[in-house]
């Protein structure tokens, strides 16, 4: 990102724990140069938007039920952009985007999946990973492109998959990854140091990856 301050725009279907993550890392210092423009959800009443408020950032609910998604697009588009910001981040957003919005935003667009992609793309990753018999699972944050779940990887971290691990365990225990691992590749997207090869994304300088 080019610009000294990064300004953060978070979209939320639900309980944004990993949006909180975010913003909590944001005021213990932890993303230097970053701040929380605006929450988003396309769910009016989400429990994120709440938590947002609570902690004194702007958040605002753009209902998305029985809406077309371009005129929806177009409503979250116009707030991004009333808000300022320069990189979005897509937190448990459950709504599908279009090549138009995702174009827009290509490069300063990131989401995370709980899954170690491209295994288990799509709802319930851990339910898939579970009943796949995997025995290591993680999650994933990509910049966003038309495919979904399906653009490149910024950063993984895997957790192990116990014998006794319910759907309910396992998402837990892939939940605390995933807020460590959002916070970690914001500061990799913000600090501008690498470069996206083919499908790879490199720390600059580095010859391999990070
Ligand atoms: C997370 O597991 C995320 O990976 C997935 O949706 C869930 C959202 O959780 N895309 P939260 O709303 O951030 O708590």
């Amino acid at each position: 990102m080019s610009s000294s301050l990064t300004r953060i725009g978070i979209l939320i279907s639900g309980r944004g724990s990993n949006a909180m993550a975010i913003l909590r890392a944001v005021e213990e210092g932890r993303l230097p140069g970053c701040e929380i423009a605006v929450v988003i959800s396309n769910i009016a009443g989400a429990a994120g938007i709440e938590a947002a408020r609570a902690a004194g950032v702007p958040a605002v609910a753009l209902e998305s039920k029985g809406r077309p998604r371009a005129e929806h697009e177009r409503a979250v588009t116009a707030l991004l952009e009333k808000f300022r910001v320069d990189l979005v981040c897509l937190a448990g957003y459950m709504r599908l985007l279009s090549p138009e919005f995702t174009q827009r935003w290509s490069g300063r667009m990131l989401n995370i999946h709980p899954s170690l992609l491209p295994a288990f793309p799509g709802l319930h990753a851990q339910r898939q990973a579970l009943e796949y018999g995997a025995q290591v699972t993680g999650c994933s944050v990509h910049f966003v492109d038309e495919v979904m779940d399906g653009g490149v990887l910024i950063l993984q971290r895997t957790c192990a998959i116990l014998p006794d691990d319910t759907e309910d365990t396992l998402s837990a225990r892939v939940l605390h990854e995933e807020h460590i691992a959002y916070v970690e590749a914001i500061a990799r997207v913000v600090s501008g140091e690498y470069e996206v090869v083919g499908r790879r994304y490199l720390k600059q300088g580095a010859g391999h990856r990070d």
